[in-house]
């Protein structure tokens, strides 16, 4: 029997293979995407660029950018099944099961989904990047009561995503805003979805597969379903002036507090500093709305601004836990004008990118993903004993 003492539990501290996709170093506090720091990266480049760099090693050449972009731009609109199974789930039902379901059409709906060469999964990656923004964009409009937004090819694909969600040009500064948060979650080593992802692939079962496995993943509010919890913790709060009796409140119920703490930074997650800046920026700018693109008061902004600072402080004082990409990336959504419940949808716009890149690692030198676990159930026993 196994010791005891050799259960990693939530293999915590576990290597369990090697990826040359991304490196996260929390002695550093710093993210590398295929050897770049991902501050420089987000500092200047476009998310379209970035998803070439983590899918293929390098930056893209003018002329691979250009043919990518055109691919891109073709492949935005849904197919007719892919509309009627959105429209076939409640209204009621939370994004990240809609977003799940259609991505599940897509994997049947795909000519190449039994072909696991590279190539074809290359295809297939590209295909599921353009097509998901259409589908959270035509879910939040759906929601409203709202016709859909056809996608614009002379629009990248920030400001083509805020176009079909909300209807009209998004500023520079939502634009930005919302680009810095595609770059910044777009990878993230072996982190619970991708592993997942990776755990699904190691069956050789099909990309899609591991792509809707993953989403299940991530829907958790302990992975990336705590970008909305923190929106709502926002909403519980109210006001920067309650922030510290919410927090000593919070913290003798045992609450987890959502966006605060993560399992390999233990001293601040990397992506944070360029998130609250553009998060900042998009404040200073004065062109943001509230839920739902509703227009809201010019202090909402500011406010935000105040509580999470407020709270990320007196958090920083009470139990020295520092704030992770959702705790930014949250209020800036807000700001954007997107539903609370469709941040984590806009997480697996930007993820998708790095599950699909770990597929293809995965598959190119595979092995069944398959641990152990040490029984502790009753002695064997027999039926009429
Ligand atoms: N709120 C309150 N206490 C916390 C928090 C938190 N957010 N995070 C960690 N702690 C405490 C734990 O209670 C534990 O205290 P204890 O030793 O007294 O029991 C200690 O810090 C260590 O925490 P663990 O839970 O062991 O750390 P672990 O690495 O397992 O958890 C996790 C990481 C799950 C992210 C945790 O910090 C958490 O639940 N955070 C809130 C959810 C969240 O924001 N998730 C997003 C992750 S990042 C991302 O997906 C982009």
């Amino acid at each position: 029997m196994t010791d005891t003492t050799d259960i990693k539990k939530g293999l915590a501290g576990v290597v369990v293979d090697t990826t040359s996709i991304s490196k996260v170093n929390p002695e550093t506090n710093s993210l590398l995407y295929r050897g770049y720091p991902v501050q420089e990266l987000a500092a200047s480049l476009s998310y379209e660029q970035v998803a070439w760099l983590i899918w293929h090693g390098e930056l893209p050449s003018e002329a691979e950018l250009a043919e990518f972009t055109a691919r891109e731009r073709a492949g935005r609109a849904l197919a007719d099944n892919v509309k009627a199974a959105i429209d076939l789930t409640p209204t009621s039902a939370h994004p990240m099961d809609v977003v799940r379901t259609a991505v599940s059409v897509l994997g049947a709906n795909d000519p190449q989904t039994a072909d696991a060469s590279r190539e074809a999964n290359l295809a297939k990656s590209e295909r599921l990047f353009a097509a998901i923004p259409a589908i959270v964009a035509y879910d939040q409009r759906r929601r409203h009561g709202l016709d859909v937004v056809a996608p614009r090819d002379d629009l990248d694909y920030s400001r083509n995503f805020l176009w079909m969600t909300f209807g009209d040009e998004p500023s520079d500064a939502a634009a930005e805003a919302f680009r810095v948060s595609m770059v910044l979650y777009a990878e993230h080593s072996f982190n619970a979805s991708t592993f997942t992802a990776r755990v699904v692939t190691s069956t050789l079962a099909d990309l899609h597969s591991a792509v809707v496995a993953a989403i299940g993943a991530l829907k958790g509010p302990l992975h990336g379903g705590a970008n909305e919890a923190v929106m709502d913790v926002f909403d519980e709060i109210g006001s920067a002036d309650g922030a510290e009796a919410w927090l000593d409140a919070a913290l003798a119920e045992k609450r987890k507090i959502m966006g605060f703490g993560h399992r390999v930074y233990k001293n601040g997650d990397s992506r944070v500093p360029t998130m609250q800046a553009a998060f900042e920026k998009l404040v200073e700018s004065g062109e943001f709305r509230g839920a739902g693109g509703a227009e809201v008061p010019a202090d909402r902004g500011p406010e935000l601004v105040a509580l999470y600072h407020r709270l990320a402080d007196a958090m920083d004082a009470k139990k020295s836990i520092k704030p992770n990409l959702d705790y930014p990336s949250g209020p800036a959504y807000h700001l954007l004008g997107f539903d609370t419940k469709t941040f984590t949808p806009l997480f697996v716009a930007a993820r998708v990118v790095g599950w699909t890149a770990h597929v293809m690692e995965q598959l190119e030198a595979n092995a069944l993903i398959r641990p152990l676990s040490q029984y502790v159930g009753p002695d064997e026993r027999h039926l009429g004993e």
